[in-house]
């Protein structure tokens, strides 16, 4: 991973640069990096504001052969490894709200998005963005962000080099990748319920057709998240925005 690297200085999205490299054939690996996003994408159709200079802005093109039920999982294997990384180079340990929100004392450091293309038997190509907050000062988040979001160098009080950080996620990600693929989620689940924040939480659920609120029991062995209701029965979440009921 990482063997072929993309970077450019501005860039509308590096999403949309790596589905122009998937077109045209790039390899499973092939990373995306820019200094600058003018239309940086969110989940659910959310903006995604790239600090010039001082966040990660990445996507890794894959061509897993799977089946796009368990593509969900790579999203969650993306946030382990990333988890992993950062714990390596800052000393850190993030914790991740389900299903791929990297956060540290409860403000999000890292955000993942998912895209794929292929049809409903085989993925085609899976393109994973990766934006991390790395270099960010308090004075660089307007004040509505402020008590969402952080960077590792708030949380850590010193700046970290994104480059030698890209390089620990990539070895990191390869690593879990390669397991992924012998032996399936189930290794991978244990390692990211060690790094959740929402497991045994009261929370609410917003899908597009509904709003669960209850308690958050587990992921199931293909990642989708579990919510019993005071009612005591259970919901199997697919994709959702997750919020905490304090
Ligand atoms: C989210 O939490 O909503 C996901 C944010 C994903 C942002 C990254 S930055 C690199 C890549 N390019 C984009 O336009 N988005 C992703």
């Amino acid at each position: 991973f990482g063997r072929q690297i993309v970077y450019q200085e501005e860039v509308n999205s590096t999403q949309i640069i790596a589905s122009e490299l998937v077109m045209n054939d790039a390899p499973e690996g092939t990373i995306v990096v820019a200094e600058r996003q003018l239309k940086g994408r969110g989940r659910l159709q959310r903006n995604w504001v790239t600090s010039d200079g001082k966040a990660i802005a990445m996507s890794l093109i894959l061509r897993p052969s799977i089946s796009p039920r368990v593509a969900p999982q790579l999203t969650l294997l993306t946030a382990v490894a990333i988890a992993s990384a950062i714990e390596k180079v800052t000393g850190i340990h993030p914790n991740i709200k389900w299903p791929n929100d990297l956060l540290i004392n409860k403000k999000k450091v890292c955000g993942i998005l998912t895209e794929m293309q292929g049809d409903a038997d085989c993925i085609k190509s899976v393109v994973i963005g990766i934006g991390i907050n790395v270099n960010q000062v308090e004075s660089d988040y307007p004040l509505e962000l402020s008590d969402i979001a952080t960077s590792l160098r708030i949380e850590k009080g010193q700046p970290f080099l994104r480059a030698k950080l890209i390089q620990v996620i990539l070895a990191e990600f390869e690593k879990y990748y390669e397991i992924f693929l012998e032996k399936g989620f189930k290794p991978i689940k244990i390692l990211w319920e060690s790094y959740a924040i929402s497991l045994g939480k009261q929370i609410k659920a917003t899908t597009l057709t509904e709003e669960v609120i209850g308690q958050a029991i587990g992921i199931t062995d293909e990642g989708q998240l579990l919510i019993e209701d005071p009612a005591g029965i259970v919901h199997t979440i697919y994709s959702a925005d997750i919020s905490f009921n304090k």
